[in-house]
């Protein structure tokens, strides 16, 4: 792998993630949906149906999780710490009233990704590495940027019901968190070898792709211009 040099970061694992998705990472951070809802053209209803799809995002992604908990290399990444699907659901309550949020279908780009995430556990666990960090470390990251335009656009609690999915109690220093996750990247990087690191990394752009796609749905239910 040939390392972006203005990354900052030696060429390992975590840092072929990086710069593999640079342009996908932009592309989802620039959809229509993402920007009129971080812009606060849009009402607290597409905030809350954004969570009702995430959330069988999230069922999917921590089922596998548990499923893989085993593995000798997935099995390093799976944290409970990390886990936020009780998070939406408190969160959902909260925006929906207590259950009726279940009642909420998938959209189709949503049944995509859950199926690809199934796929990944039954036939290519490493792969499912790139969904992992694609979704936590953006959490941990963008996820804060989210979490206080939202507090302040649609008045929820500091940290509150309402913006809790983005809130991680069990992790007191998430750079801290983020640093030693891009670390043990770049320990499984060094066991897989460098064609299945450009696998993972291909699968990456696929689950950034997803998340893209997800917005797309969102967003042809809320057409403004962005
Ligand atoms: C990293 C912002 C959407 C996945 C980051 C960082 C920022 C950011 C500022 C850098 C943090 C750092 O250097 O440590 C945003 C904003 C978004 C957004 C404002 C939406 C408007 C997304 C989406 C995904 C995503 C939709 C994927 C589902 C990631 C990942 C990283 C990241 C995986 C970590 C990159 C790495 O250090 O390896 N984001 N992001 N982001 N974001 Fe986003």
């Amino acid at each position: 792998p040939t390392p972006d040099p203005t990354s900052g970061q030696t060429g390992g694992f975590a840092a072929l993630l990086r710069t593999a998705t640079a342009q996908e990472h932009q592309e989802a951070e620039q959809s229509g949906f993402m920007g009129n809802l971080l812009g606060g053209r849009l009402g607290v209803e597409a905030y809350a149906d954004l969570a009702a799809q995430l959330w069988f995002v999230y069922a999917e992604l921590e089922a596998a999780g548990e499923a893989l908990a085993g593995h000798p290399l997935v099995g390093r990444f799976v944290d409970p710490a990390l886990f936020r699907r009780e998070a939406l659901e408190r969160d959902l309550a909260h925006l929906r009233g207590t259950s009726s949020w279940r009642q909420q279908p998938p959209l189709p780009a949503t049944e995509a990704y859950t199926a690809r995430l199934r796929q990944l556990a039954d036939e290519w666990p490493v792969g499912y590495i790139a969904h992992h960090y694609t979704r936590y470390l953006g959490d941990l990251s963008g996820g804060q940027i989210i979490r206080g335009i939202a507090e302040k656009t649609w008045g929820f609690d500091r940290k509150g019901d309402g913006v809790r999915f983005y809130v991680f109690e069990e992790i007191g220093n998430p750079a801290a968190f983020k640093r030693g996750y891009r670390e043990a990247l770049d320990r499984v990087g060094a066991e897989l070898g460098e064609i299945e690191q450009w696998r993972v990394a291909e699968e990456c752009r696929r689950a950034f792709r997803l998340n893209t796609a997800l917005f797309q749905d969102l967003g042809d239910r809320y057409p403004l211009s962005a």
